[in-house]
């Protein structure tokens, strides 16, 4: 039996106003007729910490695209990058993406870069009761929450570009997130913006915008 969600409503309601927009669909989104989410947005975005909270809320998997890639391949993601290049991670993006799409009930954490190829986009536009969420935040807060994720790594010194080998050119990081950022938004039911959000109140703020599935049959 699948958890209820419980929302806060009255505590919550000003952050939820405040942070989300509904992209294309106005109606809320109704977790009775949904068996995935998925969780998009640029590095640094928080899809995997929001993605396990939010997994744990539903009763639901938690599924981060980029460990599954890893376990898939046995090799790291910035191993795969320096040993076989971009392209070929794209691949195993895709691969994996397709295989964690076949199960219910799962709360998805792309990839930054997921979003970008039109394979992946149409796998998840055409996976049936799946619907994106868009972790959106500006370019210079998601750039320094990586840096800070990197200090706070188990082995010290680990460059921000070892865990993220795209972050190894500032500029170039920053174009692609100015290039990705209304591919996000096209893919995406909801946004939210995490920028001065915790990850509980991000967490809140997406459950609030889901139908519970106690009131879905009304
Ligand atoms: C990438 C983002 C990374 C990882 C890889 C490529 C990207 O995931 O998939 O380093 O292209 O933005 P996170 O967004 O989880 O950091």
């Amino acid at each position: 039996m699948p958890a209820e969600v419980e929302t806060q409503p009255a505590l919550h309601q000003a952050i939820s106003d405040t942070h989300l927009t509904r992209s294309r669909q106005s109606a809320p989104l109704d977790l009775a007729r949904l068996e995935r989410l998925v969780l998009t947005g640029f590095m640094g975005a928080g899809k995997s910490t929001v993605g396990r909270q939010l997994a744990a809320r539903l009763g639901w998997d938690f599924v981060d695209l980029d460990e599954l890639i890893e376990s898939r391949a046995g090799l790291t993601v910035p191993a795969i990058f320096s040993q076989y290049g971009e392209s070929h991670f794209r691949k195993l993006e895709s691969q994996a993406l397709a295989a964690a799409l076949g199960r219910r009930n799962i709360l998805l954490a792309l990839g930054g870069g997921a979003p970008e190829i039109l394979t992946n986009r149409l796998l998840i536009e055409q996976t049936p009761a799946t619907a994106t969420i868009f972790l959106d935040a500006p370019f210079s807060t998601l750039f320094d929450r990586c840096m800070l994720q990197a200090l706070n790594t188990p082995a010290a010194g680990t460059q921000p570009a070892e865990l993220r080998p795209l972050l190894a050119d500032p500029a170039t990081a920053e174009a692609r997130f100015m290039a990705r950022r209304p591919i996000y938004r096209r893919l995406a039911r909801l946004a939210v913006d995490t920028s001065s959000l915790s990850t509980g109140e991000a967490v809140d703020a997406i459950l609030s915008a889901l139908r519970p599935r106690s009131s879905s049959r009304t």
